[in-house]
C-alpha cells in the first residue's frame, strides 16, 4: 500500500481552513493508505511560544486528531519531536539545499515580514524540515492545503536532487490538495486566507467553536451587495467561499448550490453554511472532549506512534549517513 504523510503545527486551535484543506481528509483517505499524522512541534518553535501553551496545545491537538477519525490503531499518529531522526535527517537535507532556493520561499517571505523582530535560522530552514519530515517516511502522498504546495515542491526537488548524487534514495512525494477547500478564506477579508493567527477572531471558525458562535460568524462574514449566490472566485470571493465550505459538507457541486439558492437571499444562504458546519464540528467536539479528558489514553496512542514512526525513520537515517559517508560502527 502506498503510505501517507502530514503535519500540522500546535500553535493554537486549528480553523475551519485547517479542517476542510487537511485534517479532514488525512480521516477519509485512512482506508486506502498507510498513514503517518503528526503533530509539528518543531516547526511550532520558529515563531516564539510560551512553553507552557506549546506542551498543553499539543496534547490537544492529538485529542482533537483522533476525534476527527484518526485511527492509531491501523495508522501512527506521533509528534515530531519525539521521533529525533527528522531532526538528523534535516541537517544533511540542508546541506543539500541551497540559500537561494529557500530565500524564493514567499511563507518565509510572508513571515518575516510579519515578524521582523524574529527572522530566525529556523524560519529560513523550516522547508528542509518538513522535507526531512515526509522523505524519512518516503510518503507517496501528502494531503495539504495551498499554502504548503510550495513546500512540498521543495521537498521534492531535494529529493530529486539527493538521488542524482547519492543514487536512488527516496520517493518524490505527491500533495493531495483537495479540489475546493484548498484555500478556505478568511470570513472577513475574502481574499486572505483563512487564519488563527488573525487578529479578527470573525475572520475565522474555529474547530472547538460551538454553534451560536458558528452561526454569529457566518451572519457577519463579507460577501458582496449582488444579491446572487454564484460562484465566482475573482469578482465574488466571499461568497465563492461559502459556497466552497457549503460544497464540502453537503457533497454538492457549485451549480447545484447556485441552484439550491436560486431567488433566495445571502441571509438564508449563510444560515445553510453555518448549519452544515456545525453539524461537521459539533460530534468532532464531543469526540474531542471524551478524549482529552483522558490523557493517559492520549500519551499512550503518542508513545506508541513515536516507537512505530522511530522504526521506519531510523532506518531512513542509516542508510542517509552511509551513503553521504558519514563513518558508522558496528
Ligand atoms: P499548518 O499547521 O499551518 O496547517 C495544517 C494544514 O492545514 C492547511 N491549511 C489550510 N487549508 C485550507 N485553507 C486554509 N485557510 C488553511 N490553513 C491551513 C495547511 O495547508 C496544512 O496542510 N508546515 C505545515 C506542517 C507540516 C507538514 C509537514 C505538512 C510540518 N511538516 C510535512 C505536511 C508534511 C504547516 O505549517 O501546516
Amino acid at each position: 500500500r502506498k503510505r501517507i504523510l502530514s503535519g500540522i503545527q500546535p500553535t493554537g486551535t486549528p480553523t475551519l481552513g485547517n479542517y476542510i484543506g487537511a485534517v479532514r481528509n488525512w480521516a477519509l483517505l485512512q482506508p486506502d493508505y498507510d498513514c503517518l499524522y503528526m503533530v509539528a512541534d518543531l516547526h511550532a518553535l520558529t515563531v516564539r511560544q510560551v512553553p507552557a501553551d506549546l506542551r498543553r496545545r499539543t496534547r490537544e491537538l492529538a485529542a482533537l486528531l483522533l476525534a476527527v477519525g484518526i485511527d492509531p490503531e491501523n495508522h501512527v499518529l506521533f509528534v515530531q519531536s519525539h521521533v529525533p531522526a527528522h531532526c538528523e535527517l534535516s541537517w544533511i537535507l540542508a546541506c543539500n539545499t541551497q540559500f537561494g532556493e529557500l530565500s524564493r520561499m514567499t511563507q518565509f517571505k510572508d513571515k518575516s515580514a510579519k515578524h521582523p523582530d524574529n527572522v530566525n535560522g529556523g524560519l529560513f530552514t523550516y522547508p528542509v524540515l518538513m522535507a526531512a519530515d515526509i522523505l524519512i517516511y518516503n510518503a507517496d502522498l501528502v494531503p495539504v492545503g495551498q499554502d504548503q504546495t510550495q513546500h512540498l515542491e521543495i521537498a521534492r526537488n531535494i529529493a530529486n536532487r539527493f538521488n542524482g548524487v547519492y543514487g536512488d534514495t527516496f520517493i518524490l512525494p505527491e500533495g493531495y490538495v483537495p479540489a475546493s477547500g484548498a484555500k478556505i478564506m478568511s470570513l472577513a477579508e475574502p481574499t486572505k486566507k483563512m487564519s488563527k493567527s488573525d487578529t479578527n477572531v470573525n475572520s475565522f471558525i474555529l474547530m472547538t467553536d460551538d454553534k451560536d458562535t458558528i452561526v454569529r460568524k457566518f451572519k457577519r462574514a463579507v460577501t458582496d451587495s449582488d444579491g446572487v449566490v454564484r460562484f465566482d472566485r475573482e469578482n465574488k470571493p466571499g461568497v465563492s467561499n461559502l459556497m466552497a465550505i457549503y460544497g464540502t459538507f453537503t457533497g454538492k457541486t457549485m451549480e447545484e448550490i447556485e441552484a439550491e439558492f436560486a431567488g433566495k437571499g445571502y441571509g438564508d444562504f449563510k444560515m445553510a453554511v453555518a448549519e452544515v458546519t456545525a453539524d461537521a464540528l459539533t460530534p468532532v467536539q464531543a469526540e474531542y472532549n471524551r478524549i482529552l479528558a483522558d490523557k493517559a489514553y492520549v500519551d499512550g496512542v503518542l508513545k506508541n506512534g513515536a516507537e512505530r514512526a522511530s522504526r521506519i525513520a531510523n532506518r531512513t537515517v542509516s542508510k542517509v549517513y552511509r551513503k553521504v559517508g558519514l563513518l558508522q560502527l558496528d
